[in-house]
């Protein structure tokens, strides 16, 4: 992340303003209703905050990939009333973020009130980031607010040309993402530990190369592991790896040791001869897997270790689960290093942050997501957080140096 602090929403002179917010509605829906409402929760506060000041609330949001076309099967209709209902007030609706709809809604919302506009992705200017069409949104607000960490990794224009047209702000719930992973990363107390997991190395290779250089510990599990093991001449049988991604396991290793990172691997593994609920399954040592044989989750003498460095490290950074975790008894793994975890939240002060993708399955597989520090509603810009790249709808909130903001200051150095 480069430097410059970021411009906050409460800092914002915000009432009697139309202030545009970016939200991420990209909710689970099932028969046209919204399933979990986590992110609609996520927006609540920015929402009450700038409704509390009298400020006139217009939010933009996408919904799914329609790539520029309207579909009627991924508008955002459907969230109107479970956000009202959250709410407790009205949230009207346009259909359409741009255009004579948009004006309309917009010039008849009340100090106060809430307007929420059709799917941004709609319109093909928006993952264009087309400057014409960033303008339009622009045109229908005084103050711009982005509450988005799961969309900041998009330059899109709702989530970044937007941004450079109007004074941009920090909403709550994005700030709280920030303070969260920055404290987590950027500035830990150590020993620090990262878990990640997952199948792929492949997916997250600029991931554990930015990790190697930042964590103390990283312990890798998952089917991604495999793919470690393989690569340190593990006969790894039948599990699931990627043979074309050997050298790249080495060059990570490798990195990890040049850093003085320390990578912990499994010493001992769960496997059967097939991924189903009752396969007859064995714990495995490293030198013990048949050819027949696939690796489905971590062993008990690597959950005992990990656990111990998990007892010892002060923050925890956790990406995808450990093993099979979608199917019990292969749920092991993740579940008993989650628990540990969230207990030593509890009792030892551990701060324990996770995101991304299956992670927050996992963890509420495990039920404990509530008792982790943080656990984040991103998933794709979570991931890109870990890879330590910037994310463009964060890094145009930054406050500019005076410099660059094209006003000259006085004599005594004021502007
Ligand atoms: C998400 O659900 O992770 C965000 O809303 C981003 O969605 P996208 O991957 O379609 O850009």
């Amino acid at each position: 992340m480069s430097d410059g602090a970021i411009s906050r929403l409460q800092d914002a002179d915000v009432s009697g303003k139309r202030v545009l917010v970016r939200v991420d509605f990209n909710v689970p829906m099932a028969d046209g209703r919204v399933s979990d409402d986590t992110r609609l929760q996520a927006a609540l506060p920015t929402i009450q905050h700038l409704t509390g000041k009298g400020a006139k609330v217009i939010l933009l949001a996408h919904f799914g990939r329609p790539k520029g076309k309207v579909d009627p099967a991924q508008s955002l209709k459907p969230v109107v009333k479970p956000l009202a209902d959250l709410l407790g007030e009205p949230v009207a609706f346009a259909a359409d973020c741009v255009g004579k709809a948009a004006d309309k809604a917009v010039a008849d919302l009340k100090d106060g009130g809430v307007l929420l506009l059709e799917n941004t992705r709609f319109h093909a200017g928006e993952e264009a980031n087309d400057p014409a069409f960033a303008g339009q949104l622009a045109a229908l607000g005084d103050i711009y607010v982005n509450d988005a960490f799961s969309a900041a990794h998009r330059a899109h224009a709702s989530t970044e040309g937007v941004a450079h047209m109007l004074p941009a702000f920090a909403g709550l719930s994005l700030q709280r993402e920030i303070d969260h992973v920055t404290a987590a990363l950027e500035n830990p107390q150590r020993p620090l530990l990262a878990i990640v997991g997952g199948a792929k190395v492949s997916t997250k290779i600029d991931l554990l190369m930015n990790l190697v250089t930042k964590v103390n510990q990283l312990f890798v599990g998952g089917a991604m592991a495999n793919t470690f093991l393989a690569a340190r001449g593990v006969d790894i049988g039948k599990s699931l790896h990627e043979p074309d991604l050997l050298s790249t396991a080495r060059e990570i290793i490798a990195a990890a040791e040049k850093s003085g990172c320390q990578l912990i691997l499994p010493v001992d593994v769960v496997v059967a001869r097939e991924l189903k609920a009752k396969a007859a399954r064995r714990v495995a040592g490293l030198d013990e897997i048949a050819r027949d044989e696939m690796i489905l989750d971590c062993g008990p003498e690597t959950i005992d270790a990990l656990a111990d460095t998990i007892a010892d490290a002060k923050t925890l950074v956790w990406n995808g689960p450990l093993g099979a975790f979608e199917m019990a008894p292969f749920d092991t793994g993740t579940v008993e290093a989650a628990r540990f975890a969230a207990e030593q939240v509890k009792v030892n002060g551990l701060v324990a942050v996770a995101g991304g993708g299956d992670t927050v399955a996992a963890l509420n597989h495990a039920k404990v997501a509530d008792d982790f520090t943080f656990v984040s509603t991103a998933g794709g810009a979570f991931l890109e957080w870990l890879e330590g790249k910037p994310l463009p709808g964060i890094e145009v909130l930054r406050q500019k140096a005076p410099e660059d903001t094209g006003v000259i200051a006085d004599d005594a150095g004021e502007v």
